[in-house]
């Protein structure tokens, strides 16, 4: 008999996006499509049960094992280097992790540079790999107010289409790491319900290599 897969989406747009995707691929569950607050989808025919999370949620959901497989932004994988397997670059929810700050910004090498952000491990791995000294502010949300209030000199955060900076009157200095959202799977998941996430995995890149072409 075949083993249920347990995939974690990631609440809102992007979930919609990975979605259509399984469907495409061949694993639907309409009812997920049905405006309600239920958190949990299943189809038998099609062997999967979604759950809805939050999306900086998914990759503990799969780490954990409560959700064999999951997808999640590569952000959240280099932020908090979960231990799981990552299989599937889906090729949407494309953005890139920036330094920016005010246009008139300039860096003096002198001093601590002070970094607003999100992503502490991301911002320190960076500024390490350059040697540069920092003081990093954690923020949880609206990181660009922190330069235009000289809470900090810079951020580090993700940049999608550019219109909050723009907004803002702050740029993009400088690129991090391209971003994307990843189809993960736990660890002994991937041992134990092998054959299903294999065809799973390979009927999605299927499905997401026509999105992208
Ligand atoms: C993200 C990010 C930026 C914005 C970038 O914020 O932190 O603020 O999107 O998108 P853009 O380049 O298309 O304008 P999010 O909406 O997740 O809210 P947040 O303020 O809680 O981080």
């Amino acid at each position: 008999m075949k083993a249920m897969i347990n995939v974690a989406l990631p609440k809102g747009r992007l979930g919609e996006d990975v979605y259509d995707i399984f469907e495409k691929a061949g694993f639907e569950c309409p009812s997920i499509k049905e405006t309600n607050r239920k958190l949990i989808f299943e189809n038998k025919e099609t062997g999967v049960r979604y759950f809805c999370v939050k999306p900086s949620d998914v990759a503990i959901y799969v780490e954990r094992g409560a959700a064999d497989i999951g997808v999640a932004g590569k952000d959240i994988l280099l932020e908090y280097t979960p231990d799981v397997y990552e299989l599937l670059d889906l090729g949407i929810g494309k953005c890139r992790m920036c330094v920016a700050g005010k246009k008139d910004f300039r860096d003096d090498m002198e001093k601590t540079l002070t970094v607003a952000t999100k992503f502490v491990n991301i911002t320190k791995n960076y500024y390490a790999s350059q040697s540069r000294e920092i003081d990093i502010i954690k923020l949880n949300g609206s990181i660009e107010l922190a330069p235009i209030l000289n809470l900090s000199d810079v951020i580090v955060d993700i940049v999608e289409t550019g219109t909050t900076l723009k907004e803002n009157n702050l740029m993009p200095f400088e690129t991090i790491v391209p971003i994307s959202a990843r189809l993960i799977s736990n660890k002994a998941s991937y041992k134990f319900k092998n054959k299903e996430i294999t065809e799973l995995v390979k009927q999605v890149a299927l499905c997401c290599n026509k999105e992208n072409e």
